[in-house]
């Protein structure tokens, strides 16, 4: 499970830290991941013992490119992966590929997100460590991608599998158990999730929750 804590004031500095820790302290068998804003890597990964990716990198190598996210940064940092391509930090398939390039060379897994099942399959080519699919129509909303959308979720395993055996990942609007065990009774390896954890009033309990699902 990805909590992606965006760029939400609850999820920044020291608010992140403390998601974190309470996450941390869940001891749960399913692997909670936070991904995080650069500034709050080596923070986040220094407090905690669960897994912190970069919500994005680019794939530059030691050199002059100022303001560009360096890969080996964010893993000296702390971080042990990163999103790619997610809906609200697009970039183009060569990016992508570059990028998911670039990761493998330093040892961060790639989670690379897709918008439609077409999608999906193109980036499968690029074999990245984990797609997501999340429509992007979905993300923020009370939907989840599970109940609204399922054909999209199998037809994303369907076409990623003809490509490579990759673990497909899914969210968008997803907020409690039922969307959870939705997900995985249709093939997905996982799930990420934002916006009903980070904005909620109790994100212990919706984490508590979201867990279930996983049973
Ligand atoms: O990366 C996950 C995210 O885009 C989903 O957002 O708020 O719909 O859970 P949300």
């Amino acid at each position: 499970m990805i909590i992606n804590l965006k760029t939400y004031e609850e999820g920044t500095g020291g608010r992140g830290l403390e998601l974190a820790e309470m996450a941390d302290s869940l001891g749960s068998s399913v692997e909670i991941i936070l991904a995080v804003q650069p500034a709050d890597i080596k923070p986040i990964a220094d407090g905690v013992r669960i897994p912190v990716f970069s919500q994005h990198i680019d794939p530059v190598a030691y050199g002059k490119h100022t303001g560009w996210i360096l890969p080996e940064s964010v893993k000296q940092a702390g971080a042990k992966g990163s999103l790619l391509n997610h809906s609200e930090r697009r970039i183009d398939l060569e990016t992508l590929g570059k990028s998911i390039k670039r990761c493998k060379e330093v040892g961060l897994t790639t989670v690379a997100c897709a918008d439609t099942p077409e999608t999906a399959k193109k980036i499968a080519e690029l074999e990245p460590d984990y797609i997501a699919i999340e429509p992007p129509e979905l993300i923020g909303g009370e939907i989840s991608v599970s109940k609204a959308k399922p054909e999209v979720i199998t037809e994303s395993i369907e076409k990623v599998n003809s490509v490579k055996n990759i673990p497909v990942l899914c969210g968008a609007g997803i907020k409690n158990r039922e969307d959870v065990k939705k997900a995985v009774e249709l093939g997905v390896g996982g799930i990420l999730i934002a916006s009903g954890v980070v904005k909620s009033e109790n994100p212990e309990r919706v984490i508590r929750d979201l867990l279930e699902g996983f049973e």
